[in-house]
Order: C-alpha cells, then sequence, then structure tokens
C-alpha cells in the first residue's frame, strides 16, 4: 500500500485547477435547497459557466486511469461497463486511444449529465498529451460509438443491465462509489457478480475524502468524520451524496459478497482534530483519502 502525501484524489487529477472557494456549510443548504427543487441542469449550468467547476484542464493523464488500464490489459478485456461516467469522460477518451478502440465502453449513469462540448475539450487534451492525431470531435451520441467505440447510457442503473441480459468482462468505475448508499451498493455488487463473467474483474478508484473540502481549503479533507449519521444527515444532499464509508467497509462488504481482493492502493490523510465515535479511530484506514480495488469474483 502507497503511503504519500497527503493528497486527496480529487487534488492529484485536478492538480492545476484553482477553484472557487464557497463555506462548506453554505454549499450543503444550497444542494439541499437545489435537490429539492431538482435543479440539476441549473446546477451544471452554474458549475460550467460561473463557478467553472466542470472546466477541462488536462495537463496530465489521472493516476487512476492507469489503473484501469493496466488490469484491463492484464485480463485482456474487450467488453466493459463503468457505472458513473460523469460529465467528459475524458477517462473513457483516454482509454479508447490506449486500446486503440478494441475495447467496447458502456458508460452508464444514475443522471444524464454527459456535456459533448466538454468531451470535445477533453479529447483534445488527452491527445495533445498523448502526442496522438486527434479521434474526430463528437458531434452525437452516435459519434461516440463509431469514433471512439464508446456507449453512452444514461438515466441508467445496473438492474436496468441486467433486465436486458447484457453481460461484461469487466466493470471499472471512478470516485463514484462513495456516492452510493451502502445498502445500493451492496445491490449492485450483487447485480456484477451477475452481469461480469465469472472470469471477470472489477477496477475501482474510491474518493474517501470530504468532497466538500474539495471547494473550502478552510476545513480538513476528512472534516466529515467528525459528524454523527443524525448530524451528517444535516449536510449529506441528494445532489452531493456522500456515504462515508471507510476503506475498511468498502474491503469488508466485497468480501461479505465473496469477491477476492487482489490488489489495493491508497493514500492516507491526518484528519480532523477529533472524529465522532461513530468511527474506528484505532484503525489507520479510517483516515485513508482515497483507494482502489481490484476485484475478482
Ligand atoms: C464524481 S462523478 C465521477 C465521474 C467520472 N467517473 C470521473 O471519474 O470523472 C460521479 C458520477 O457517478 C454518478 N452516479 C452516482 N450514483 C450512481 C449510481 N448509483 N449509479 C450510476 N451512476 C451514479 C453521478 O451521476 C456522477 O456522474
Amino acid at each position: 500500500m502507497a503511503i504519500g502525501q497527503r493528497c486527496t484524489i480529487y487534488e492529484r487529477a485536478r492538480s492545476k485547477i484553482i477553484m472557487v472557494q464557497i463555506n462548506w456549510r453554505i454549499k450543503s443548504l444550497l444542494y439541499k435547497v437545489l435537490s429539492f427543487f431538482n435543479l440539476y441542469k441549473p446546477l451544471f449550468f452554474i458549475q460550467k459557466k460561473i463557478t467553472k467547476r466542470s472546466e477541462i484542464n488536462y495537463k496530465n493523464i489521472v493516476f487512476y486511469w492507469d489503473y484501469h488500464l493496466k488490469f484491463l490489459k492484464e485480463n485482456n478485456s474487450k467488453k466493459i461497463i463503468e457505472i458513473g461516467a460523469g460529465k467528459s469522460l475524458a477517462q473513457n477518451i483516454y482509454l479508447s486511444y490506449m486500446l486503440e478502440k478494441s475495447v467496447e465502453q458502456t458508460l452508464i449513469d444514475i443522471s444524464n449529465m454527459l456535456d459533448l462540448d466538454l468531451f470535445n475539450k477533453a479529447n483534445e487534451q488527452i491527445a495533445k498529451i498523448l502526442g496522438v492525431s486527434k479521434i474526430p470531435f463528437a458531434k452525437s451520441i452516435d459519434d461516440l460509438k463509431n469514433n471512439y467505440n464508446i456507449i453512452y447510457l444514461a438515466p441508467m442503473n445496473l438492474n436496468q443491465i441486467f433486465e436486458k441480459k447484457l453481460e461484461f468482462d469487466a466493470c471499472i468505475s471512478s470516485t463514484t462509489l462513495e456516492h452510493i448508499p451502502k445498502e445500493e451498493l451492496k445491490e449492485n455488487f450483487l447485480l456484477l457478480k451477475k452481469i461480469i463473467k465469472k472470469e471477470g474483474i472489477i477496477s475501482a478508484a474510491i474518493d474517501y475524502s470530504d468532497h466538500y473540502s474539495h471547494t473550502d481549503k478552510n476545513i480538513n479533507n476528512l472534516n466529515y468524520l467528525k459528524f454523527s449519521s443524525s448530524n451528517w444527515k444535516k449536510y449529506n444532499s441528494p445532489m452531493l451524496f456522500q456515504n462515508r464509508l471507510r476503506h475498511q467497509d468498502y474491503r469488508e462488504l466485497f468480501k461479505s459478497i465473496g469477491y477476492k481482493i487482489f490488489e489495493i492502493e491508497g493514500e492516507f490523510g491526518k484528519g480532523p482534530e477529533f472524529i465522532s465515535k461513530e468511527f474506528d479511530k484505532n484503525n489507520k484506514e479510517t483516515l485513508m483519502l482515497w483507494g482502489h480495488f481490484l476485484l475478482k469474483q
């Protein structure tokens, strides 16, 4: 396990971007209001045009993209599914270049967040970093399949994938599992046992940091560990739901469903001045900032 310099996965992925800062309590209140009125589109507009949170500014390849790449290659995965694709699909564009479009990537998301403008910007930057000629820009979802071998399905969940009787060699996921409630996570990983072939793999990178700390540098990057479950409910909103599960909780969950864990990577933080007694302060994994799991059946 790599013990590094206390950097969140988010800081590592977005090293040069200076985020608009906002007090985390105010942000949680805003998110509660926006969630209540289901104002997702206005939020995406604000993140793109005003706070520039969705801005695409890749200077380097994000380290966990290479984890997925390595394991997909080693396991000769040809047909993969990603849970939680996001807005720009940058990770999938990278995989498309590196695997020369030989792998069919089916991407699912509970919300339709895809923004082709951000996709095309990410494509331009990733091609530049790799020093390769650019795959043509996408003007429609059909272009994703034709030019990148990417199938984008949203809104879509794993249950619907199972009902369609689709099967895959691998599942990848990046900075998404922390947004799924524990019970739903369990259901998803039980479904994956049926959706992923017996010899298949799951490669998952998880961000364990308090996501409010990404835009409020005045709080510790594990600030949310201070709160009991009932207090945390005041701040947790559907728009930025955070399950606060720790690395050891994921390990237990995966083991309890019968997965074999093959690789673990991660990095530790310092934690806030005190943590709620609901978390195990004697287990140093409680303070992990991010982790990566490779699972097999
Ligand atoms: C932080 S984004 C990560 C996007 C992308 N994987 C990346 O690394 O940039 C999390 C994504 O997961 C999606 N998501 C959250 N819960 C989900 C679920 N239960 N099933 C599928 N997608 C989900 C969100 O809509 C969002 O697009």
